[in-house]
């Protein structure tokens, strides 16, 4: 099997099984959604925070199975990490969609299968509406 095949796997797993799918709506979480403007999908992500480490994530959403699978990735690789911890995981998964090169790319993890969408630059919009929806709501604590 080749890395392109494993890739799609995981894409295409994380899609039909999402992690941390369903919301809470629960005292304690921050709530945030975000569409894609360019299709209408959309995606609502919650954080729990305890303290500064990331205790919870819940996604839930409606959009193509890049968008959908990656919510699931993403909510997977920031959970228990530190606010610090993801924002850098967070702006790292950013650059390898786009194409550029960053240090250490295993940190990422599973979220290494969306490299291949930075030669689909109509497709990053769908990968990162979940890691932007996290993100500006950990900002907004
Ligand atoms: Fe809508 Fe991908 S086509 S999020």
């Amino acid at each position: 099997m080749d890395l392109q095949e494993l890739y799609r796997m995981v894409i295409m797993d994380h899609y039909k099984n999402p992690h941390n799918k369903g919301l809470v709506d629960l005292d304690g979480y921050k709530k945030l959604h975000l569409n894609n403007p360019s299709c209408g999908d959309d995606m609502t992500v919650e954080v729990k925070l305890n303290g500064d480490v990331i205790e919870d994530i819940r996604q839930d959403g409606h959009g193509c199975s890049i968008c959908c699978s990656s919510a699931s990735v993403m909510s997977e690789l920031l959970k228990g990490k530190t606010k610090e911890e993801a924002t850098k995981l967070v702006e790292k998964f950013y650059a390898i969609v786009t194409g550029a090169s960053v240090d250490n790319e295993d940190e990422l993890e599973e979220a290494l299968a969306y490299k291949g969408v930075s030669q689909f630059p109509a497709r990053v919009k769908c990968a990162t509406l979940a890691w932007k929806a996290f993100e500006r709501a950990i900002k907004e604590e």
